[in-house]
């Protein structure tokens, strides 16, 4: 079979036109080929081997493109990329490679396409189209890739104890594959992501956080989460996770298993958010409750505080997988330590002034919150799930309501604490505080509404309180 029609875009006819001048061959390898067998989208990375050097091929294709792009050359890796219309292109030499145990610095050597093959983490990347003129078009697939294809299968061409060693980060993106694809994992391989799993410490925190943040971006994590855990690597990713699996008993009471109900929230959570920074809070939100789970005779299992300590641990995580450590990391965190407010409101009446608080302290992240607390909801009682979901509605309803009246999702004091200050001929004082913080008080409590008025004879009362007279 002849792939002619995969590599129409011009792009591909200059790549060849720029091998034969420098008499070299080259082919398009990886995940271009991989998606394009799949009809998954036109991948806009295409990654270009070259039998010789991939930096020379890159030069001479930029010369013959028009407006000659820039070339990014890579000296170290032997790799050169540029960008053409929106397209990333990466060429590298192909090279027999093998990696020296201790260090992910590879003793590289020059070699044939079928080296450069054998050594690519997955038969399903390592098909490769020939560009060159003998056979433009044609599939080059010496380890039965196609046939892994059809039969959704990630299987390593080396034998898997090797390719994982050679680059443990594999074991991970093998994961990634068979979520993002549906596939299966070869039970060879599966069993050498279990015998190597340790090795994945070499990594840097950025590379595994790009794996699960892909793994997190498909419509059914838990797939992946599962597979994480099977194989041992979740336990040394993301432990704080593991430790939520499992149900004690005492007294004939039990707790849910807070794994599997993690797993369930963020598969929720997936269908009504495209936000992988919201699907991170999902992950993460019961992450306190080991840590701070408890049984007492009265009250059963309990896990005070968690909430507060899942934030504080959601901080060390970031700081250990190198996360960003800007809004993102503030964001999970807010949504974590929220996490259990609207399910508590929704269990009770809907009181106005307790919703103006939840707003409140959400802020602008409120409808963020809201549906991180309705994935949460995962009982398998129809008549609480119906009584959750509709007591939601209420909280949603409300929270717009409120929002109208008071503005209380980016606060701003009606009054300031500068006219406190000339309404009573006061130095910034302990006085102020006080008045500032009871104006806020009433509002959220609906005693008044946030508007300037109501603010200003509000103060005058407190004040005469707190014996403070009026400089008129
Ligand atoms: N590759 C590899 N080992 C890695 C990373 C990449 O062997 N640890 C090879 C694979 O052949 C892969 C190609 O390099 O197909 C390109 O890698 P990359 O761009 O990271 O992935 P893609 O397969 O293109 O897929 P995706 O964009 O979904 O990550």
């Amino acid at each position: 079979m002849n792939y002619t029609k995969a590599l129409q875009n011009p792009l591909f006819k200059i790549i060849a036109k720029a091998s034969q001048e420098l008499n070299l061959e080259s082919y398009v390898i990886g995940g271009f080929v991989r998606d394009y067998l799949l009809q998954r989208d036109f991948k806009k990375d295409i990654d270009i081997v070259a039998i010789g050097s991939g930096i020379e091929l890159a030069l001479k294709v930029s010369e013959l493109l028009p407006h000659k792009p820039k070339v990014q050359v890579f000296k170290n890796y032997g790799t050169a990329m540029l960008r053409y219309k929106e397209i990333d292109i990466e060429f590298v030499g192909a090279r027999k490679e093998s990696y020296n145990q201790d260090s992910r610095n590879p003793i590289v050597e020059n070699g044939t396409l079928e080296d450069d093959q054998n050594r690519r983490d997955f038969t399903i990347n390592a098909l490769a189209f020939s560009l060159n003129p003998n056979n433009f078009g044609a599939l080059v697939d010496p380890f039965n890739g196609l046939s892994d294809l059809e039969n959704k299968i990630i299987k390593t061409p080396l034998s898997p104890d090797i390719t994982y060693s050679d680059d443990p980060l594999r074991m991970l993106r093998g994961i990634r594959f068979a979520t993002q694809l549906h596939f299966d994992i070869e039970t060879e391989s599966f069993l050498a992501i279990k015998r190597n799993a340790e090795r994945i410490k070499i990594i840097s925190g950025e590379r595994i956080v790009d794996e699960l943040n892909k793994i997190l971006e498909t419509e059914k994590p838990s797939i992946g989460f599962l597979l994480l855990y099977k194989t041992g690597l979740l336990d040394l990713i993301l432990p704080e996770l593991t430790a939520l699996n499992n149900v004690e008993e005492i007294d004939g009471q039990t707790h849910k298993n807070n794994f599997y109900h993690t797993l369930e929230v963020v598969d929720n959570i997936c269908s009504n958010t495209d936000d992988v920074w919201l699907r991170w809070a999902a992950l993460l939100h019961d992450i306190g409750k080991a840590p701070t789970k408890k049984f007492n005779k009265k009250q059963g299992w309990t896990f005070h505080g968690h909430e507060f300590l899942g934030g504080k641990m959601v901080k060390r995580i970031f700081e250990r997988l190198h996360m960003p450590l800007n809004n993102k990391l503030k964001f999970v965190q807010k949504m974590v330590m929220l996490s259990s407010r609207p399910i508590v409101l929704a269990e009770d009446i809907v009181t106005d002034s307790a919703v103006r608080r939840l707003v409140f302290d959400a802020g602008e992240d409120v409808d963020y919150l809201m549906t991180l607390c309705e994935a949460d909801i995962t009982t398998k009682n129809p008549k609480k799930f119906k009584k959750y979901h509709d007591n939601f509605d209420i909280v949603r309803n409300k929270i717009i309501e409120v929002e109208e009246r008071d503005h209380v999702r980016q606060f701003q004091p009606p009054i300031s604490g500068e006219e406190i200050m000339e309404l009573f001929n006061l130095k910034p004082s302990r006085e102020i505080g006080i008045l500032k913080e009871a104006v806020k008080e009433a509002i959220l409590e609906g005693e008044i509404p946030n508007e300037y008025e109501a603010a200003f004879e509000f103060v005058l009362k407190r004040a005469e309180r707190l014996g403070l007279t009026r400089i008129v």
